[in-house]
């Protein structure tokens, strides 16, 4: 297992000795294999989304740029070639905002080319540029979030900060850093001292299998816990704070996460626990106002309930847990109303989860 470094670590790149492909970690075996996947085709990014070898806001929208720099390879028309691969990349999975976000910012540099033959080149520097400036949008968040976690350690005379998460919203789920786990990170090189409990986010299991790993990878103390028992945990004041991600935030400050986020902001309120949202950016949906009728929410295969994955004697099997023909329904994501995040934490400062919090950070979204 190569060791998740947080200065040179990255979840997607160019192949250093072919510039045709692009790589990324197959999520999908993490924590027991570290498998670096080849990207040779767009057709191959539009399956590492969906497929889920790839997830998380950020990372999703930065692979998507990526696959728009492949089709634009080896094809005598790449111009109508980025854009079919645009429309099946928009397809490959909903909630996530940044996903249309990065398929738009690719488009207008497309249109702004004066020859084809740029094209390579001008995406190649523009996906480059979406991940830079993910990592620091990342270091920004962290930096603003450990003022918080700061805030809570002054009052615990050396005890450790207690931090719930929910799903990944780390490293893995960005370029580096994380979101979610950026403020924990720069905490814990600052000698505070933080446990985080790891919700274990069935059914895809981000928790135990995503977030676990890359806080073990990092040296960060924390707790695997089944995703009922944040409840518990909050009324017998063992959660200082609750910090999780977003897919999208809508202009309002509804967020949409991974299913069960909005059940821990319920049991947050009701034990006068601060529950923050760790935004990027480019995870706001500037065009939407009320989540719950505007954010799209992802069905997924009922096969993700039934089985679970996991490793036996070495080797990766899966197995059926529910009766043959038990009928399931998958939602991914839930939206939390506003009402009840205590603030947002972006990469330039910490807001209300509100339109008008939302607008004094970013005033040039204003539209009237
Ligand atoms: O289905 P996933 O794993 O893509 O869902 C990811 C999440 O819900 C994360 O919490 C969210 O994307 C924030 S990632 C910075």
């Amino acid at each position: 297992m190569l060791p998740v470094n947080a200065e040179d670590f990255r979840t997607i790149w160019l192949c250093p000795d072919d510039d045709s492909v692009v790589q990324i970690i197959d999520q999908r075996l993490l924590p027991h294999d570290y498998h670096i996947q080849d990207l040779k085709r767009w057709q191959d990014g539009v399956e590492a989304i969906s497929d889920m070898y790839v997830r998380g806001a950020p990372l999703i929208g930065a692979t998507a740029a990526w696959s728009l720099y492949l089709a634009s390879l080896d094809v005598s028309d790449p111009a109508a070639e980025i854009r079919t691969a645009a429309d099946a990349l928009l397809q490959s999975r909903p909630t996530a905002v940044n996903l249309g976000w990065a398929i738009e910012r690719v488009l207008t540099v497309i249109e702004a080319a004066s020859s084809s033959e740029d094209l390579p080149a001008l995406i190649r520097r523009e996906a480059g540029d979406i991940c830079n400036e993910d990592i620091e949008i990342s270091r920004g968040i962290g930096e603003h979030g450990l003022r918080l976690i700061e805030e809570i350690a002054a009052g615990k005379n050396g005890g450790a900060v207690n931090i719930l998460t929910h799903c990944n919203a780390g490293s893995l789920a960005t370029i580096n850093w994380g979101t979610a786990t950026a403020p924990i990170y720069f905490a814990h090189r600052k000698g505070i001292a933080v446990h985080v409990w790891v919700d274990e986010t069935r059914p895809r299991n981000q928790g135990s299998q995503l977030t676990a790993w890359e806080l073990a990878a990092n040296g960060v103390p924390h707790t695997l816990i089944v995703d009922n028992a944040g409840g518990h945990l909050m009324q017998h004041e063992m959660v200082d704070l609750v910090i999780t991600g977003t897919d999208r935030t809508t202009r309002c400050g509804d967020v949409a996460n991974k299913i069960g986020t909005y059940l821990k902001a319920l049991a947050a309120d009701d034990n006068d626990i601060p529950f923050y949202v760790a935004l990027p950016s480019t995870t706001i949906d500037w065009k939407s106002r009320d989540g719950l009728t505007e954010i799209p929410i992802e069905e997924r295969d009922n096969a993700e309930v039934t089985d679970i994955y996991g490793v036996s004697n070495g080797e990766r099997i899966h197995v059926r847990t529910t009766a043959p023909n038990t009928p399931v329904s998958n939602y991914a994501f839930d939206v939390t109303p506003a009402r009840l995040i205590t603030g947002l934490i972006t990469e330039r400062g910490i807001c209300d989860a509100s339109e008008d919090g939302l607008l004094e950070l970013f005033p040039e979204m204003r539209t009237e």
